[in-house]
């Protein structure tokens, strides 16, 4: 056999083995791994290059040839190889990141308005609409403003109404309804006309039960102007029952008595669980009561700052809470300060 037989045996050998081996990687650190043995600096092949000194000057070209082309197939081998590599992987992950488009879809949470709050921005709504501003007083009140400046001195029998929460503080208590704030308004805007709405927090010293708590917001609303009459009064208070509770709600003024009124009533609306029939919300009388209301007292008028000679107005008074458990039917109070969860994500 000749230099250059021998040679050409051998890289043909290289080759086989290089493609043989090549069988066996299973990975990118294998291929590379496998690359520097078969084409790298002191792979097989590459010193059949340098030996190419032992043959026979005119049989160099043949020899040569032939190991650039084994060298160029291990090459080629290595460079499908890595594709298919790559191919796989890309198949892995699109088939471990899959995504089944016939699921339907995750419902994201939604954050809600507190069922009192959704009521009370209605009420704000309606009244703004009707030009009334919104006016925010303090939920820590004196004597003076929730009861005496109300036409309520001391020992004045119609405080029993209102069971009270008392400071360790002479005088100072957690208001019991919204109208203390009826004489803050005036107090600041005398003589100027007022139309306002003011809710907040009120606090009565309750047993707290399904039916009473010692906590609930009212909106108290007032005007005082010159010459506001009855009927712009009843008028308003219609008109606010119609946007609140449809254009078709019946409604009715029943006489009533607040010391800070007069005269004083009480707003029902037709029941709108029974149309009227009587029903247990109603306890069958075929109304359910919205709202305590009347005619600014002139002693009111006076101690806010107004001459009752010269000024007439009307306030009234409505809670948020009630209004939501009548249009929800919830059956326990309780459930508004409660904080479940369970209760809030209802509304
Ligand atoms: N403040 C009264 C209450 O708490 C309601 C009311 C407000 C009545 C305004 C008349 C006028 O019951």
């Amino acid at each position: 056999m000749t230099e250059a037989q021998g040679l050409l045996q051998e890289l043909q050998q290289i080759q086989n083995t290089a493609l043989e081996t090549l069988k066996a990687v299973q990975d990118e650190t294998g291929l590379q791994a496998w690359r520097s043995a078969n084409l790298g600096r002191n792979a097989p092949v590459m010193r059949i290059f340098s030996r190419l000194g032992e043959v026979p000057k005119e049989e160099r070209p043949l020899v040569g040839q032939q190991a650039n082309q084994v060298k160029q197939a291990i090459e080629t081998a290595y460079n499908e190889y890595e594709t298919r590599l790559h191919e796989a992987a890309l198949q892995n992950s699109l088939a471990r990141d899959r995504i089944d488009v016939t699921l339907p879809g995750r419902q994201p949470y939604h954050g809600r308005l507190h069922p009192s709050t959704q009521t009370l921005r209605r009420i704000y709504h309606i009244f703004a609409e009707m030009g009334f501003q919104i006016y925010l007083s303090s939920d820590v009140e004196t004597d003076e403003y929730n009861f005496e400046l109300l036409n309520m001195p001391a020992h004045h029998p119609a405080r029993d109404m209102w069971d009270t929460f008392h400071t360790t503080r002479e005088g100072v208590l957690l208001r019991t309804h919204t109208s203390p704030g009826q004489i803050r308004v005036m107090r600041e805007y005398a003589p100027d006309p007022i139309r306002v709405i003011l809710p907040g927090m009120c606090y009565r010293y309750e047993q707290i039960s399904a039916r009473s708590e010692i906590q609930f917001n009212q909106v108290e609303v007032l005007a005082v102007g010159r010459g506001i009459t009855f009927s712009e009064f009843k008028g308003t208070l219609i008109d606010f029952a119609r946007r609140m509770y449809g254009e078709n709600v019946r409604t009715r003024l029943r006489p009533s008595y607040f010391p800070f009124t007069e005269p004083s009533a009480e707003m029902d609306i037709e029941c709108f669980v029974c149309g009227g029939k009587g029903c247990n919300i109603c306890k069958g009388s075929g109304w359910l009561e919205i709202m305590g209301c009347g005619m600014v007292h002139p002693v009111v008028l006076q101690n806010g700052g107004y001459d009752p000679a010269e000024f007439t107005g009307f306030a009234a008074g409505m809670g948020p809470e009630r209004i939501t458990i009548l249009r929800h039917r919830i059956e326990d109070i309780r459930h508004f300060w409660a904080n479940d969860i369970r209760f809030l994500e209802q509304f």
